[in-house]
């Protein structure tokens, strides 16, 4: 039985599923963190029917990841299980949690705005908990040398999209973490990254208004002409757990085909 686990929040759904059926495959075992009603288990139990086909342990709680007695209670229950098993590791650290208000800042028209209060959790969902999760699992020990930490933010972290002001902004909190991390975890051995995933098809782009436009845009600009999948996040998330990944260490690594660097008037200037 394996004694390498990946901790993931957000590993129901999106990239935080591809990732642990990914490194599953690769024999890692899974904890998985995940926010679902009844109608989104069907998608978590089939998850862990490939995971138990694929043979490795894994143990999932259906929690808020911000509530900070959950977190503790989780990181208590990982290091109980780690002190029964000496050797364990967790080896990647995977904040993949989407949650966050889409409403715009400002509407004169007495339209619905962001309020304080959705601005506080959309931080401190999409940012702020990985802060928080870090700091327990450091202190538990359960990560260690050879660690990984690794958030996903996304081209909007700079970019200016109507009603994606505060996930942006959570965007832009993430990667900066993500640096200060790299710098205070370089002690422990851990290397902190942050992932600028191309635009995805999930219930996450769904749920955002315009996704429509989005996607298409992103079809049009990516020179592969098609969309990220979660597949080819987690393949590179396969690549950071590797030993030899060591030096890779307060980046924002884009994984997008390339979709970034391609100026969108480039792919509109043959049709004018
Ligand atoms: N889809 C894209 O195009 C895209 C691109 C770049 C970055 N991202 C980022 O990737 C991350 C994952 O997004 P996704 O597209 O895989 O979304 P998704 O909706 O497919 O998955 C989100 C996951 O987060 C979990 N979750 C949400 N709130 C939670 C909470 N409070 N506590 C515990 N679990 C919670 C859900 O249960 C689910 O497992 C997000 O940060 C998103 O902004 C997405």
């Amino acid at each position: 039985m394996t004694n390498s686990y990946v901790l993931i929040l957000g590993a129901s759904s999106g990239f935080g599923r591809a990732a642990a059926l990914k490194l599953a495959r690769e024999g890692f075992g899974v904890f998985g963190v995940h926010l679902d009603r009844a109608a989104g288990m069907k998608q978590v139990e089939e998850l862990q029917a490939e995971l138990t086909a694929l043979g490795v342990p894994f143990k999932f709680w259906n929690v808020n990841a911000v509530d900070a007695a959950q977190r503790s209670a989780i990181v208590a229950e990982i290091s109980e299980q780690f002190k029964n098993n000496p050797g364990s590791e967790v080896r990647l650290l995977l904040h993949s949690l989407a949650f966050g208000t889409l409403k715009p800042f400002v509407d004169v028209d007495g339209g619905d705005t962001v309020s304080q209060k959705s601005l506080e959790m959309t931080l401190d969902v999409m940012a702020n908990s990985l802060i928080y999760w870090v700091q327990d699992v450091v202190r538990a020990g359960i990560m260690g040398q050879g660690g990984r930490v690794v958030g996903l933010t996304s081209a909007g972290s700079t970019r200016v999209l109507p009603t994606y002001g505060a996930v942006s902004a959570a965007k832009a909190a993430l990667e900066s973490y993500g640096r200060q991390l790299a710098l205070e975890l370089t002690p422990y051995g851990i290397t902190s990254n942050t992932i600028r995933a191309g635009v995805t098809h999930t219930p996450a782009l769904a749920k955002i208004p315009g996704n429509d436009v989005i996607m298409a845009n992103a079809f049009m600009r990516n020179p592969h002409h098609r969309l990220t999948t979660p597949e080819d996040v987690a393949n590179v998330l396969s690549l950071l757990v590797r030993p030899e990944a060591q030096w890779i260490n307060g980046e924002v690594i884009g994984v997008d085909g390339g979709e970034d660097s391609v100026d969108l008037t480039w792919w509109k200037a043959p049709q004018a």
